[in-house]
C-alpha cells in the first residue's frame, strides 16, 4: 500500500480482494464511518452548545440518558435506515429492535451498537466512543426478528469502534486482523495510521473498578494480588481505568493489558452488555491477538438470552485472561 491510506480507499482495496463482493458491505461500513464523524464533530463542540447533561429519562438498563447518548443514537439509526443492505438494528439504548426503512425485507446485515460508550465520562470532557457489531441473517425476504440477533459472537462478520480521545480513531475488524484510522479533522477523512494492530505479548496495566472491591468474589481478590505481586511477567504493572469501556481496551490492545469487569455479590452478572459491548470488543481483541472470557466461557461462545443480557467481561492479553479462568474454576472446586 503506498500513498495516503484513507478508510474508503482501504475498502475498495479490499473488496477488490473479496471476489464477487456486492460493494455492499464496503458502503455500510463507510456509512458507519460516516455517522461516527458526525459524533465526533458533536463531541467535539459539546461544551458550547446544549448537548451536556442527562435527559431526565432512564433507558432499559435503568441508567439515566445523556443528551449525547439521544443523540448518537439518533445518529446511528438516521444513516443505517436508509441503507438497502441493512435490515435491522438493535441499540444499547433502545428496548427492542428497529426495522429499517430501506432495508426491511432485502437487507442482508443486522447492526447492533453502544451508540455512546462512557456516557459518565461525557460532562468532565473524558474520552468517551461507540462501539458496533455485524451479523448476517439467513431470514431475508421477511423482518428480522430478536432471535436473528441473539446469536453466538462467532456469528459476527464485522466488528469495530470509534474513540473520541485526543484525536478521533476508528478501529474495525472483518476477521482478518484489526486496522485503526484517526480522523484528520481538516479534510473530514480517516487515514490509515494504525495498520494490523497487535496486542504486545507483555501486558503492562490493569483496568477494574477498584470502588467494587467489596463486592468482589474471592477469584477476583486473587486475580489483582498476582497482577500486583511484582513477579514474573508482573514486574512492571500500573492500574488504569478511564470509566470508559472502549477506551480501557483501546489502550490495552495498543500497550497490553487487561481489563475485568466481573460478575460480583452485589452483581453476579456484571455491568456491560454481551451484545453491544463485550461481543463486539472480544472479537477485536482476539483478532488482535489476545483473548475474552466471563470467567468460565470464552464470550465469543456465549449466546446472548436476549437484546440486553449483561455478562461479566475479562478481555486482555491472552495468559491474563486464561489466569482469571484457572483462578475462578479452582475456586469454584
Ligand atoms: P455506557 O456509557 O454505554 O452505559 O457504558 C458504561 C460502561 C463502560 O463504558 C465502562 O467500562 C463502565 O460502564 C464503567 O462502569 P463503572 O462506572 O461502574 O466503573
Ligand atoms: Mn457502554
Ligand atoms: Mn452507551
Amino acid at each position: 500500500m503506498s500513498g495516503l491510506m484513507t478508510l474508503s480507499r482501504f475498502n475498495l482495496q479490499r473488496k477488490r480482494d473479496y471476489e464477487g463482493a456486492s460493494g455492499d458491505f464496503t458502503l455500510l461500513m463507510n456509512h458507519l464511518a460516516l455517522a461516527m464523524k458526525i459524533v465526533s464533530r458533536e463531541v467535539a463542540r459539546a461544551g458550547l452548545l446544549d448537548v451536556l447533561g442527562k435527559t431526565g429519562e432512564e433507558n432499559v438498563q435503568g441508567e439515566q440518558v445523556t443528551k449525547l447518548d439521544v443523540l448518537s443514537n439518533e445518529m446511528l439509526i438516521e444513516v443505517l435506515n436508509d441503507l438497502p443492505m441493512v435490515a435491522a438494528v438493535a441499540s444499547e439504548e433502545d428496548e427492542q429492535i428497529r426495522i429499517t426503512r430501506a432495508g426491511r425485507l432485502t437487507g442482508r446485515y443486522l447492526v447492533c451498537f453502544d451508540p455512546l460508550d462512557g456516557s459518565s465520562n461525557i460532562d468532565v470532557n473524558a474520552t468517551i466512543g461507540t462501539i458496533f457489531s455485524i451479523r448476517k441473517r439467513e431470514t431475508v425476504g421477511r423482518e428480522a426478528t430478536v432471535e436473528d440477533f441473539c446469536k453466538a459472537g462467532t456469528e459476527q462478520i464485522a466488528a469495530g469502534y470509534c474513540v473520541y480521545g485526543s484525536s478521533t480513531l476508528f478501529a474495525y475488524s472483518t476477521g482478518d486482523g484489526v486496522d485503526g484510522f484517526t480522523l484528520d479533522p481538516n479534510v473530514g477523512e480517516f487515514v490509515l495510521s494504525h495498520p494490523n494492530m497487535r496486542i504486545p505479548e507483555l501486558a503492562t496495566c490493569w483496568s477494574a473498578n477498584v470502588g467494587n472491591a467489596r463486592n468482589w468474589l474471592p477469584e477476583t481478590h486473587a486475580f489483582v494480588q498476582h497482577l500486583g505481586s511484582g513477579e514474573g511477567r508482573y514486574k512492571k504493572m500500573s492500574l488504569r481505568y478511564i470509566g470508559t469501556l472502549v477506551a480501557d481496551v483501546h489502550r490495552n490492545i495498543i500497550q497490553g493489558g487487561v481489563f475485568f469487569y466481573p460478575g460480583d455479590k452485589k452483581s453476579p452478572n456484571g455491568k456491560l452488555r454481551l451484545l453491544y459491548e463485550a461481543h463486539p470488543l472480544a472479537y477485536l481483541v482476539e483478532q488482535a491477538g489476545g483473548k475474552a472470557t466471563d470467567g468460565v466461557r470464552r464470550i465469543l461462545d456465549l449466546v446472548p438470552n436476549g437484546l440486553h443480557m449483561r455478562t461479566p467481561l475479562v478481555i486482555g492479553n491472552g495468559p491474563e485472561v486464561d489466569l482469571y479462568a484457572e483462578l475462578a474454576a479452582t475456586r469454584r472446586g
